[in-house]
């Protein structure tokens, strides 16, 4: 048997057996592969013992921060009552009673819930869903699905089909047929002569084009995480939701980040005001103690399933675990119990005010984001908006950002899926002091990268 006592034995076995997601294996060469070994609040620790805060939410997850007993608890007594059945003709306890809350905490008649594994696969189920509602319905025709470019909804064939990031997509093409994409709500760089009414009717024209009988859904998330926090413009949701009902098209709400808290309620698109036909979701739905997704359907979707020799025909062996449910529910009662998400609406604006003042800077271009979930946008000319090109941002992000964030104790994503980014999303446990904390490294270190990348001036 291999036992890793020695940090050499482990960091061996980490670059020869270990297969890192979306990582490049070779950066690990010459340098040790971080190994993160406990987590507690706010903060994580790694194999030597350093601190590091946790302000990434380890990847958009973990709402009630890290080393909580009673969730551990929790899933020890699950695991020893009903370690697993399946929700394929039976059910259990615990899924039972989580999709009743989730659909008591859901707005309008969000009322069926369908769990996944994680958040492509809620994507995935999502897009077959409305796809087989269609055919139920009378309208077989309607197959497409409408995103947003740069968006990101996942690995899975339908989920990365609908993802609008040209280099996730390329190695794996021919994609699912039918995803199309229009542009997103990036205001920091509005094409020219466009203006913020237009960002909605791009989905209107794009219906127009492919034809209204054919398209299916619109998934968009309430706030669009890859390119950096792209908040939607006054008007926005309630514009797409006019168009997707002129059309009969289903609204799909992709809250695998905007959920459970993370823009100050339980959904995002209650903080925007809107109602989608589908939600999903995962991620924060159990701080992801255990892993967990979920799509949340009208009840007028869901008609149609629910009679004579119909079904939803699809399905997840871990779908709903028992485990995970009864995690979902310690981590919701969380939540709840200690006013976790008024934490968020009470500390958002000290978070926006912190990384706003970083705006002295001459690196920092945009700051923007809503509840505990901001981005800031680095340029090489802040007059002129100017950006970096493809290898003075691999020099700035890969070659400095990251490493140095990180070993300054400081967890968060230097990202260029769109423009050069750092994306923050700190546990929903964290206040100022943590903030304080974030603004210091970042401030010192993005003096230090605009040095080397020899931005100049205000
Ligand atoms: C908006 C959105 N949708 C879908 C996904 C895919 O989720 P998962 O990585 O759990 O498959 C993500 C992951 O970050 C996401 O941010």
């Amino acid at each position: 048997m291999t036992s890793f006592g020695a940090i050499e034995d482990s960091q061996e076995a980490a670059k020869r057996n270990l297969w890192l997601h979306f990582t490049r294996m070779s950066a690990y060469e010459r340098s040790d592969v971080p190994v993160i070994v406990r987590g507690s609040g706010a903060y994580v620790f790694d194999q030597h013992g350093k601190r590091y805060l946790d302000g990434l939410s380890s990847l958009f997850v973990s709402q009630v921060g890290h080393g909580r007993q009673e969730i551990a608890e929790a899933m020890a007594r699950q695991a020893a009552e009903l370690a697993y059945f399946p929700l394929w003709s039976y059910a259990h306890p615990k899924a039972i009673e989580l999709a009743a809350r989730l659909a008591e905490l859901a707005p309008g008649h969000l009322n069926r819930v369908f769990f996944t594994t994680s958040g492509s696969e809620a994507v995935e189920s999502a897009w077959k869903l409305a796809k087989q509602y269609f055919k139920l319905i009378g309208q077989p025709e309607r197959y497409k699905v409408i995103s947003r470019e740069i968006a990101y909804h996942g690995t899975t064939f339908g989920a990365l089909s609908a993802t609008g990031i040209t280099s996730l997509r390329e190695p794996f093409e021919p994609l699912t047929p039918g995803a199309v994409h229009v542009m997103n709500t990036n205001r920091y760089r509005m094409p020219a002569g466009m203006t913020e009414a237009d960002m909605a009717e791009s989905i209107a024209e794009k219906i127009e084009f492919e034809g209204p009988d054919t398209v299916a859904a619109v998934i968009l998330e309430p706030v669009q995480n890859a390119g950096g926090c792209f908040t939607p413009p006054d008007g926005y949701f309630d514009r797409v939701r006019e168009i997707c009902d002129e059309n009969d098209i289903l609204l799909i709400s992709d809250e695998v980040i905007c959920a459970w808290g993370r823009l100050g309620e339980w959904f995002g698109c209650q903080r925007y005001d809107y109602l989608p036909d589908l939600i999903t979701t995962a991620k924060g739905l159990t701080s992801s103690y255990a892993p967990m997704g979920a799509v949340i359907a009208t009840d007028r979707v869901a008609e149609p399933f629910l009679h004579g020799a119909n079904s939803f025909t699809h399905g997840f062996t871990f779908g709903g675990h028992p485990v995970a449910s009864a995690v979902a529910l310690a981590n919701l009662d969380a939540l709840e119990n200690e006013g976790i998400l008024e934490n968020v609406r009470a500390n958002e604006s000290y978070f926006a005010d912190k990384l706003d003042s970083l705006h002295d800077l001459p690196i920092v271009g945009d700051v923007r984001g809503v509840g505990y979930f901001h981005a800031i946008e680095l340029v090489k000319d802040k007059q002129t908006k100017e950006s970096f090109d493809d290898d003075e941002a691999e020099l700035l992000l890969r070659g400095f950002l990251s490493g140095e964030l990180y070993r300054r104790g400081l967890i968060c994503r230097a990202d260029d899926r769109g423009d050069p980014v750092i994306q923050l999303s700190p546990p929903l446990i964290a206040g100022p002091e943590q903030f304080d904390e974030m603004e210091s490294i970042l401030r010192s270190v993005l003096t230090e990268a605009g040095e080397r990348m020899q931005v100049h001036g205000n």
